[in-house]
């Protein structure tokens, strides 16, 4: 039977491409977000191709949603051996700007969401004997980020989780990895860059920084997921990938 994965933020944007490349690399997958249209647009994209989708509105940062969304999956194609915690959330403050509620909300979605989806899955990876986690994290945690010092810090934060998980879980046989994305454009999280005028614009300034000389597409990540999922990959654990043209981070 082909694996089954669990992809968070699935309904767009690098979460997407994230789900449509694992369905098409064989593996089941639960397309998981708060907007539901979106999840179901993707699984008829997956269902099209001739892969497997269910669709599943949740939100990472609730724990009885996500038990409930991956009990659901589950009971659809089997036990959760990959799962890539994909969802997030994006804000724009100055540091002395930020409230303890702009603060806590983007802790309780960029962190504990995942720690709270790899929690509910972890079982399954453990029955098995194997799994894969792809925590997508962001080259702001390496460069630091104007006016997203929260933003940032949860991102850090998503990379000493995976170093840690990796630890933890590699006796399991388990590995955990992470990608911190920059400029993946077309996204609505990188649209709200632009609107902050955190993004180089025009588009040929942000190029000229990118040795590849392009801005980075969903699919670009989503083929380093797909590596990172593989049986290939199996001796890569706790690292930080970055899928960024070349761009200098730190
Ligand atoms: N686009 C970039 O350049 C870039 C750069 C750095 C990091 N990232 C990271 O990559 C990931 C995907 O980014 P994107 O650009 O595709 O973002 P996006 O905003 O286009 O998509 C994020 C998805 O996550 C979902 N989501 C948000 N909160 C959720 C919750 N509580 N529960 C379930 N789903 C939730 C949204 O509904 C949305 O569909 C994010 O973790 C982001 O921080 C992206």
């Amino acid at each position: 039977m082909g694996k089954t994965a669990l992809v968070t933020g699935a309904a767009a944007g690098i979460g997407r491409a994230c789900a449509l490349r694992l369905a098409r690399d064989g593996m089941a997958i639960g397309v998981l977000d708060l907007n539901l249209e979106g999840c179901e647009r993707v699984v008829a994209e997956i269902k099209a191709a001739g892969g497997k989708a269910i669709a599943l509105k949740a939100s990472i940062a609730d724990r009885a949603q996500v038990t409930a969304a991956v009990t659901r999956l589950r009971e659809a194609f089997g036990p959760v051996t990959v799962l890539v915690n994909n969802a997030g959330i994006t804000g724009f403050a100055a540091f002395e700007d930020l409230t303890d509620e702009v603060w806590d909300r983007m802790m309780t979605v960029n962190l504990k969401g995942p720690f709270i989806v790899t929690q509910v899955v972890l079982a399954d990876m453990k029955a098995a004997k194997w799994g894969r986690i792809v925590n997508l994290s962001s080259s702001s945690a390496q460069t630091g980020a104007l006016n997203m010092a929260h933003y940032a810090s949860s991102k850090g934060a998503i990379i000493a989780l995976t170093r840690s998980l990796a630890r933890e879980l590699g006796p399991l046989g388990i590995t955990c990895n992470n990608i911190p994305p920059g400029s993946v454009m077309g996204t609505e999280m990188s649209q709200a860059s632009v609107a902050a005028g955190l993004t180089a614009i025009p588009e040929d300034k942000l190029i000229g920084a990118i040795p590849v000389r392009r801005v980075g597409e969903p699919d670009d990540i989503a083929g380093a997921c797909s590596w990172l999922a593989s049986e290939g990959a199996g001796y890569v654990t706790g690292q930080t990938i970055g899928v960024n043209g070349g761009r200098v981070v730190s």
